[in-house]
C-alpha cells in the first residue's frame, strides 16, 4: 500500500524549499523506488489569514490519516508576527500542538559537513580537521516549553509571568534511552548537557541518567554544563558525538549548530514519536530571504532523506540522497547562504540546487 505522506510548506522560505522537497520525493515516485501519496494541507501564519486557524481541523484530519508528515518552517518576522494575537501565532498554535498532538518527543538534528566541505564553516581547518559529525538529540514535548503559565497583575500591581519547567522522570528516561541508542550505534560517547548545578529538572534528569547509563556499559557519558557546552561546541566541536539535552537547551544549542556548519540552511530534523513522526528543517521561516529563490534547501531535502531512513528504513536510498546532497555541497554550487566561502564554484537558486541534486541523484542509481 501506498505510503501517505502529508506536505505542509509553511511560510517564508517554507514553500520555496518544500517545492525541492517535493520534486525529489516525486522523482523517486515517478522512477518506482518509493510508493508515495502526497497530501499538501495549509500550515502556519498562512493558514490563520485563510482559516482564521494555524493548524485547521483540516489539516488535523490530513495529518492524522498520514503515515508521515513533512512539514517546512512557519512563522513570520517579529513585526509581522504582531498582526496575529499571541495565542494565535504558529510557534504557540501550530507547531507546539502538532509535537503534543503526535507526542514527537524525541528531536534528532544531525550536524554535518564533510571534509571536503569543511571550508564553509566560519571554524579554522586545525580546529576541524575532519569536518563535523554529531548529532544533537532534544527533548521535544515537556520541559519550559510545555509547563504550565500564567500571567496576571500581582499584589503590588505589577504585571508579572510565570511559566515553569516540567518532566517527570519517564519524559526524561525515554528521551535518553533514545540518545543512548543512538551514542551506542555510533563511537560509544554521549554528552549529557545540563545544569545540574541551578536547575533542579537537571538533577532529576542527571539521576535518571545514571540508572539508564547501568544499562549501556559500552556508552561512555560525559558530562557537561550547557554554558560550558556552548563555548565548547565553537572551540572544539569534534570532542562530541552525540549530545542529549532537555527543550529549551537544544533549541539554542542545535542553531549554534548551525552557526558552525556555516549555514542553519543545512540543518535538517526528525521529531519522533512511538506512532507518528514527523520531519522538518531545525531553523525558521527566513524572512529576510523569503520569495527570492535563494534560500537553502538542503535542510528540507535532507529532512527527505531523514525521513526515508528513520520512517520507511529504506537506508539505502535515504544514503543515496545523502550522498547526493553531499556531493553538491562539495562542487562548491551552493545557495547564497554559503556563497562566500566558496573556493570553486558557483552560486546557484533553490530551484538550481533541486535540480543538481537530483541529476547527482539519478547518476547513482
Ligand atoms: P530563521 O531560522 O528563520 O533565520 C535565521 C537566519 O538564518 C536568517 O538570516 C535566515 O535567512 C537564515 N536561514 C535560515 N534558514 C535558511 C535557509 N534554508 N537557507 C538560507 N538561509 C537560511 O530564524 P528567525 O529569523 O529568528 O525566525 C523567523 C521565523 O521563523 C520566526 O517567526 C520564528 O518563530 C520561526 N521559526 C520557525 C521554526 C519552525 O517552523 N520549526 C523554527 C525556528 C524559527
Ligand atoms: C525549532 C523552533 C521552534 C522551537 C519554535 C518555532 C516553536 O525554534 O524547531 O527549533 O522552539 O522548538
Ligand atoms: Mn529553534
Amino acid at each position: 500500500m501506498s505510503i501517505k505522506i502529508a506536505i505542509l510548506p509553511g511560510d517564508g522560505i517554507g514553500p520555496e524549499i518544500m517545492r525541492e522537497a517535493i520534486k525529489v520525493l516525486t522523482f523517486l515516485i515517478e522512477t518506482s523506488r518509493l510508493d508515495a501519496t502526497l497530501t499538501e494541507s495549509p500550515f502556519g501564519a498562512s493558514a490563520y489569514f485563510s482559516y482564521g486557524d494555524s493548524f485547521p481541523d483540516v489539516t488535523k484530519d490530513i495529518c492524522d490519516d498520514a503515515d508521515v508528515i513533512l512539514k517546512g518552517p512557519v512563522g513570520l518576522s517579529y513585526e509581522e508576527s504582531k498582526k496575529i494575537p499571541v495565542d494565535l501565532q504558529p510557534e504557540r498554535a501550530a507547531i507546539l500542538p502538532l509535537r503534543q498532538r503526535y507526542d514527537t518527543f524525541a528531536n534528532i538534528r544531525p550536524v554535518f559537513l564533510s571534509e571536503q566541505a569543511r571550508h564553509f564553516s566560519p571554524l579554522k581547518d586545525s580546529v576541524i580537521p575532519n569536518g563535523i559529525d554529531m548529532i544533537l538529540v532534544r527533548e521535544l514535548v515537556g520541559g519550559l516549553y510545555f509547563g504550565s503559565k500564567e500571567k496576571g497583575v500581582n499584589a503590588s500591581g505589577k504585571r508579572y509571568v510565570s511559566e515553569s519547567l516540567e518532566y517527570d522522570e519517564d519524559q526524561v528516561r525515554r528521551i535518553l534511552k533514545v540518545a543512548f541508542d543512538i551514542a551506542k550505534d555510533r563511537k560509544g560517547l554521549l554528552h549529557n548537557i545540563h545544569k545540574s548545578n541551578v536547575l533542579l529538572s537537571s538533577v532529576l534528569w542527571n539521576e535518571v541518567l545514571d540508572e539508564i547509563g547501568q544499562e549501556y556499559p559500552e556508552v561512555e557519558v560525559v558530562n557537561m554544563l550547557v554554558d560550558a557546552a556552548a563555548t565548547a561546541l565553537c572551540l572544539n566541536p569534534a570532542q562530541f558525538d552525540v549530545m542529549v539535552m532537555e527543550n529549551m537547551f537544544g533549541d539554542i544549542l542545535s542553531d549554534q549548530a548551525g552557526g558552525i556548519v556555516g549555514s542553519l540552511g543545512l540543518m535538517p530534523s526528525a521529531c519522533i514519536g512511538e506512532s507518528k513522526s514527523y520531519y522538518e528543517p531545525s531553523h525558521g521561516s527566513a524572512p529576510d530571504i523569503a520569495g527570492l529563490n535563494i534560500a537553502n534547501p538542503y535542510s528540507m531535502i535532507g529532512s527527505v532523506a531523514m525521513m526515508l531512513e528513520m520512517s520507511f528504513n529504506m537506508t539505502e536510498l535515504s544514503s543515496q540522497l545523502w550522498s547526493a546532497l553531499h556531493a553538491v555541497i562539495e562542487s562548491g554550487n551552493v545557495t547564497r547562504d554559503l556563497s562566500d566561502r566558496v573556493v570553486s564554484g558557483r552560486t546557484v537558486t533553490t530551484e538550481e540546487f533541486g535540480a543538481l541534486v537530483i541529476s547527482e541523484l539519478e547518476m547513482s542509481f
